[in-house]
């Protein structure tokens, strides 16, 4: 195999000249030859550059080396763009399930198809979805666009629990993985839990399966959320503890019942605190969330949590951040036990 010895002072400089149009075997070691540097060149390299580079051309061999490349590298590697075109690549993503979900900068477009495929055999992906922006509307829609594979349905392990969705219809937010962790944490033993905004389990799941609430009362809107939510109770061997009711959570019968009640959604949470008012019991706790501009973080939550108390007694135990929400908005959680 050919080898450009080179000396070491120009080694590096070489080096980069040779790595930026891949001519050089990754697989082998760059050795030094006493007071010269061997590199290992791939077979394919022009004599243009090998003349344009003045290299001296050696046959030998060099030294394997064990090379593990991320899938990011692998992508950057093989993606068949313009060069100024790489440092666009996407370094992040959401995997859900088997599905990947991509934001994709407007320069690459023209190549989306073809990159969408790299990133999934680079990340074992059965499907790649390009994030289009924005979760809409009450159902908390997501907006995506399958640009690889067809399958949008798969099924998502997080923290011992497996939730069934389509990504392309529920959406399954990585930001607040935190929070699901902590609904996880507690200790629910002997209690009643509603979930008002249930979706398809994000809360649902960890408070029956890990914090063994005897009863969680499911609440969701959407059909198809509802559909998977009963599935997912199934699927973790938690349908004789969940359960599902399909609409409004304004229709949620009974009242001062609840011992914990979730109000896991954002933008209109707080129109549904007089609803969480109603069904938690004196003693009980509620999750309220809330997207707040960070300088109104906590006085307004809790002057809201004040109007829909309408004079019952209550304390605020805990103000946590789940996650940024735009520049200057956080979403937030703010605990608070009524007293009477
Ligand atoms: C998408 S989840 C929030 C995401 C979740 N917190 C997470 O960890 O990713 C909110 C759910 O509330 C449901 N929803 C909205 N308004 C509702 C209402 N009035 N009654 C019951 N469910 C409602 C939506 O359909 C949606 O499935």
């Amino acid at each position: 195999m050919r080898l450009a010895k080179v000396r070491k002072s120009e080694a590096e400089s070489v080096r980069r000249k040779l790595f930026a149009i891949g001519g050089v075997r990754k697989d082998l070691r760059i050795v030094e030859d006493g007071e010269s540097v061997l590199i290992p060149l791939k077979e394919e390299i022009r004599e243009g550059i090998v003349k344009d580079l003045d290299l001296v051309i050696v046959e030998g061999s060099s030294p394997g080396r064990s090379f593990h490349r991320s899938p990011y590298e692998q992508v950057v590697e093989s993606a068949d763009i313009p060069a100024d075109l790489k440092h666009l690549l996407p370094d992040r993503w959401e995997r859900i399930g088997d599905i990947l979900v991509l934001r994709i900068p407007k320069e690459l477009r023209p190549f989306a198809t073809a990159l969408a495929a790299m990133y999934a055999e680079a990340l074992g992906a059965k499907t790649v979805c390009e994030d289009m922006g924005k979760i809409v509307g009450p159902y908390r829609t997501p907006s995506i666009k399958v640009i690889y594979g067809r399958e949008t349905e798969t099924v998502h392990l997080e923290n011992g629990i497996r939730y069934k969705l389509d990504v392309a219809k529920i959406m399954l937010s990585s930001g607040n993985v935190d929070e699901r962790m902590r609904m996880a944490e507690l200790d629910c033993e002997g209690e009643t839990v509603v979930d008002m905004f249930a979706g398809m389990g994000y809360f649902t799941l960890p408070i029956a399966v890990h914090a063994n609430a005897d009863r969680v009362i499911a609440c969701e809107i959407n059909p198809l959320a509802h559909h998977y939510l009963k599935e997912n109770a199934v699927l973790n061997g938690v349908e004789g503890k969940v359960e599902a009711f399909l609409g409004n959570n304004r229709s949620l019968p009974g009242e001062a019942f609840a011992d914990r009640v979730v109000m896991g959604y954002v933008g209109t949470t707080h129109e549904y605190l007089p609803e969480a008012m109603r069904l938690v019991r004196p003693g009980g706790v509620v999750y309220y969330h809330e997207t707040c501009p960070i300088d109104l973080l906590p006085q307004r939550p809790i002057e809201r949590i004040a109007e829909a108390a309408a004079g019952r007694e209550h304390r605020i135990l805990r103000v946590r951040k789940v996650k940024s929400y735009g520049p200057s908005t956080v979403h937030a959680v703010v605990e608070f036990e009524v007293l009477d």
